[in-house]
């Protein structure tokens, strides 16, 4: 998807009145239109300015502000303390990255649960952290049970903002499933209501619905039952797209990672050793190198200086 290039020729033909082109980034439209080609779309998380600046280097489709990152990056021990302060602070930070990718952020655990009021200005606020916010994602329960979270997500929709809604494995809802497990894999009743949530988050206006942890199968029957994208993790390639946390992909945790995972390098093995050279380059006197590493102070400014300071 070339939407640097698309939307700057399309900026003569513009319908807005603006000084600057201010689309400059894939648009619900351009991960639609990619979707409807049957191309996978690619999604990573990113934590701040540096990793986001990897993940629209590499062209993802899709940017993720999940709160995972309060396990992955913060040293919490579930997503649930994660306060919504401290998570803007970061939304803030991944939004200054320049690149293409669509960014989508999630509503944090106690955001939205207090009530719908609340939720809808927690929601309005997320999306006004930065003009690259395009969408807000909602963790969601069974429809039958988690009524509440459908009728918020139905709010949400019907004002206009846009949901990607996440089932299967919630983990802000980790106490109540029992603990982080796979889903819709027990019972027949289980497999029907993740299917009947999955079709009623479209009918409510879910423009996506991301799918954790649930059987292959699972996954790609509710896929080919919906006419809006699904994006999966721990979910099989019948998804129409993919995502990763970002620390997974890139092993900057090490290699324990979990079953789905798929890691392409090993960043903290790099990490470490080049850390380990930098302390025995700085213990053997090879770092700072003279002529490489230093600045220079002009000869006669310098006798100068030495004979101002003997004078005293
Ligand atoms: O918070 C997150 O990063 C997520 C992913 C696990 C999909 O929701």
């Amino acid at each position: 998807m070339n939407i640097m290039k698309r939307q700057l020729c399309s900026f003569p033909n513009r319908f807005f009145s603006t000084a600057k082109n201010v689309i400059k980034y894939n648009t619900i439209q351009d991960i639609r239109n990619k979707y409807i080609t049957g191309t996978p779309l690619s999604m990573c998380t990113a934590y701040d300015f540096i990793t986001a600046t990897w993940v629209n280097r590499a062209n993802c489709d899709l940017l993720l502000i999940g709160d995972s990152l309060a396990m992955t990056s913060l040293g919490y021990d579930s997503t649930i303390t994660l306060s919504l302060n401290e998570f803007k602070y970061h939304v803030a930070s991944v939004c200054r990255a320049e690149g293409s990718s669509m960014v989508v952020v999630d509503m944090p655990f106690g955001t939205f649960e207090s009530g719908i009021s609340d939720g809808l200005k927690n929601a309005i606020d997320i999306m006004k952290l930065h003009s690259k916010v395009t969408s807000v994602k909602v963790e969601v329960g069974s429809y039958t049970k988690d009524k509440y979270t459908m009728k918020f997500i139905e709010e949400l929709c019907s004002r206009g903002i846009p949901v990607m809604a996440h089932i299967g494995l919630t983990p802000q809802k980790v106490h109540s499933l029992g603990g982080y497990k796979v889903q819709g894999n027990k019972s027949l009743s289980q497999m029907q209501e993740l299917y009947e949530t999955a079709m009623h988050l479209q009918k409510i206006g879910c423009w996506s619905i991301l799918i954790e942890c649930v059987p292959h199968k699972m996954a790609q029957f509710i896929t080919s039952k919906l006419s809006v994208p699904t994006i999966g993790i721990g979910a099989g390639n019948g998804t129409s797209g993919q995502v990763l946390v970002i620390s997974d992909l890139l092993g900057m945790q090490g290699d324990s990672v979990p079953k789905f995972v798929k890691q392409t390098v090993n960043m903290s093995d790099i990490a470490t050793q080049g850390l380990k050279e930098y302390i025995a380059n700085v213990e053997d006197g090879t770092f700072p190198e003279r002529g490489t590493h230093t600045f220079k102070v002009k000869e006669e400014l310098w006798n100068e200086f030495l004979s101002s300071i003997n004078e005293k």
